[in-house]
């Protein structure tokens, strides 16, 4: 089976833009097949941001793990005036992001670069956010969510989003085991927001 996060070769043909909104911003993406979520913003990405910005006031320099097309930096970028890293291990996502911050202007505002986890993260960051990958499985999400730890300042938190039924409180009770603490956010048709905080 190939999974999103799979590079292949493309053809120009294989590219396309859209647009689409998301917390009162209407955003434009170059995308293509591989990619997560192609031609619109998905609904567990929409349930974070829109949990985000209800809820949370984010300052400072946030990473964004495993960006896709780069939504989720993005938007938060326009909501809250940050500073993003956002990484992903698909080299056309990174490239399509780096295309999506200048097609919305927030360019300066942001580094996408490719890394295997945290392997290419050397910052600790005031927040980190993620809509992880769960087909690769429970050991690769863990280990995101130990990564993400590491590499937050003292106090911020790592805000996600998980489906109920892709496991929600396993990770959950990982994010206690880790963190202390997890707090539900919001819940919205099936996906929670996890929010935990490294003490
Ligand atoms: C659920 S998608 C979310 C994409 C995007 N943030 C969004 O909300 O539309 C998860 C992303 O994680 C990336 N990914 C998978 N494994 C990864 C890894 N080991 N390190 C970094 N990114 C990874 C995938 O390529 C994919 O883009």
């Amino acid at each position: 089976m190939q999974h999103y996060f799979i590079d292949k070769p493309h053809k120009s043909t294989d590219f396309f833009v859209f647009t689409d909104s998301v917390i009162g911003y209407e955003l434009c993406f170059r995308s293509c097949d591989s990619i997560f979520s192609k031609n619109k913003i998905d609904d567990g990405t929409r349930a974070l941001l829109e949990a985000i910005s209800n809820t949370q006031t984010l300052s400072g320099k946030g990473l964004d793990i495993g960006c896709g097309l780069g939504v989720v930096g993005i938007a938060l970028i326009k909501k809250f005036g940050v500073f993003m890293d956002m990484i992903d291990i698909n080299n056309t996502a990174v490239s399509l992001t780096k295309e999506n911050l200048i097609k919305n202007n927030v360019q300066h505002s942001a580094n996408a670069f490719y890394s295997d986890g945290f392997e290419n993260v050397k910052e600790n960051y005031d927040f980190i956010v993620t809509n992880p990958p769960i087909k690769t499985g429970k050991k690769l999400l863990f280990s995101l969510m130990d990564g993400a730890k590491e590499h937050l300042k003292d106090g911020a938190p790592l805000i996600l989003v998980i489906r109920k039924d892709h496991g929600m409180e396993s990770l959950k009770n990982y994010l206690i085991k880790i963190f202390g603490n997890a707090e539900i956010l919001d819940r919205n048709k099936g996906y929670y927001i996890l929010k935990s905080i490294k003490k």
